[in-house]
Order: C-alpha cells, then structure tokens, then sequence
C-alpha cells in the first residue's frame, strides 16, 4: 500500500497503513470507521467494542459498547451508563457520534489482576535520525473505568510496579516483556514517521491482554508528557524525555 502523507493526527489513517504493514498488523485490534454497516459487524464480532473520535485526544468522546444478553446492551461514556435495547441502539450511538467522525475498535481486555483497566503510554523520539525508546509508563484507570487517562481519574505508575504489583509478572517476564514493548513500538513509530515525515516524537498507546499479546490502540503525534510521566513518583523519565527532546531531529 502507498504511504500517504499527513499532517493530522487521524487514528484511522493510522491503523489503516499499521494493519498492513508486516509484524506489526497483528497488534492491531480490528478497526473501522464507524458506520451502521462497521458498527454492527464489529458487534457480531465482539462482545465489547470501543467508539472514539478519529481526531480525539485525552480520551473525549472515548464510549464503549458492551452486549448484554436479551438484546440489550451497556453504553459508557465517561462516568455516564446507559442501558439500551437492540432496537434503539443504532439510533443512541448515531445521537452520540454525529458530530465527529468516529472509528470503531474492538475493546481489548487490558486489566490488572485486581480489575482495574491499565495502558502503557511508550513515548518515542527519532535523535539524529535514528528512533528510540524515550520512556514507556503504566496508566491504571478507576475500577470500572473504560479509560485510563489522567483527566479522568486515571493514574500514571512507573512500569515496573505495574508489571510487578498489578499484573504479578516475574523478573523473567517484566524482562521479556519490555524487550517485546520496545520492539514493537519502534518498528511502529518508524512506519508512522514515513506518514508524518516532519515529526520527531510519538507516543504509542499500548494495551495488553490477559495473554500478555501486545494491542496498539492508537498512536499519538505531538505527544504530551505532563499528564503522564510529570505525574510519575520517580522525575527520571520525565527529564531524560525533556533532554532527548533538545536533541530530537
Ligand atoms: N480498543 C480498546 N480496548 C480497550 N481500551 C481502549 C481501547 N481503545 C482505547 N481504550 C482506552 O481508552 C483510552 C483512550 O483511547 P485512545 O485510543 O488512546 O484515544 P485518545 O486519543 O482519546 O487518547 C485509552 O488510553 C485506553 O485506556
Ligand atoms: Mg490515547
């Protein structure tokens, strides 16, 4: 597939060249614009799918979907729920939704032994040509919270405590765990940078499931690090990123 240049953030575009692209298509949870067609064909295909503004950020917008049985289904949006029957449900998303053009992803089961969500945010920035690896944190959001975002209760933890503590992995696993995290997020921002070729930073957002495979939900141009590593215990991150990015080019 051709590279297309861009210069806005679109989730869309994005998956859309990650999906095709060798060894890093698997990483990607299934993903469409939201239309009734993609919309339904999603939810015959999962239990639980995310809706979320194909230029969003900070998680606005973000709803999930859940099917319940006897055709109803949980709509969330922020600490807003909503219980709606199968009749109604196109109707409710396309109240919701009309305004922006949203993408349709279907969720991944990102939780910490203790039930709450978590994501990684793995920030990356390209130093004399070359793309590296400048931090990646946990994010772990509220028990029963569909984001993990700051701005919504979510709270940034130093990696190895949230592999440590809250998913109970060994020294062995958090080791091979974080080789297989920057792997995969670098082959990833090198593919994104031939779309935005101008940008040296990104951050990808990473969730992983039960049986530790990696997911990218969606990969960030112009990424932020006060909401997120500013917020850790531990500066370190926060100022090596601050550096790098005086050498970023
Ligand atoms: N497919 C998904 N499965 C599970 N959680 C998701 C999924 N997509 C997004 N999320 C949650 O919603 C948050 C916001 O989604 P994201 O794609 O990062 O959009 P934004 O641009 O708003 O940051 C993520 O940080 C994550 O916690
Ligand atoms: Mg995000």
């Amino acid at each position: 597939m051709a590279i297309e240049k861009h210069h806005v953030k679109s989730k869309l575009a994005v998956a859309y060249q990650l999906i095709h692209t060798p060894r890093i298509s698997r990483h990607i949870p299934d993903t469409e614009l939201l239309r009734e067609s993609s919309f339904y064909r999603m939810l015959s295909k999962h239990d639980k799918i995310y809706l979320k503004p194909d230029q969003g950020r900070k998680s606005r917008g973000v709803i999930r979907v859940e099917r319940l049985r006897d055709d109803s289904y949980k709509l969330r949006q922020g600490t807003e729920v909503n219980y709606v029957d199968g009749k109604d449900l196109w109707t409710s998303v396309k109240g919701i939704t009309e305004d922006s053009r949203y993408v349709v992803q279907r969720a991944v089961d990102s939780v910490t032994k203790g039930g709450r969500p978590f994501d990684l945010r793995c920030h990356s920035l390209r130093v004399r040509g070359k793309w590296k690896v400048g931090g990646i944190c946990g994010r772990l959001g509220e028990h029963g919270s569909i984001v993990t975002t700051s701005h919504y209760g979510g709270t940034p933890v130093l990696l190895r405590t949230l592999f440590k503590r809250h998913l109970e992995y060994t020294a062995k696993e958090r080791i091979k765990m974080n080789r297989k995290l920057e792997r995969c997020v670098l082959r990833t921002v090198r593919r994104v940078s031939q779309m935005y070729p101008n940008l040296k930073e990104f951050a990808v957002d990473i969730g992983i499931d039960r049986h530790k495979k990696i997911w990218i939900y969606e990969v960030n141009i112009e990424p932020l690090i006060r909401g997120n590593f500013k917020l850790l215990p531990d500066q370190a991150l926060f100022r090596k990123i601050k550096r790098m990015r005086e050498i970023a080019r």
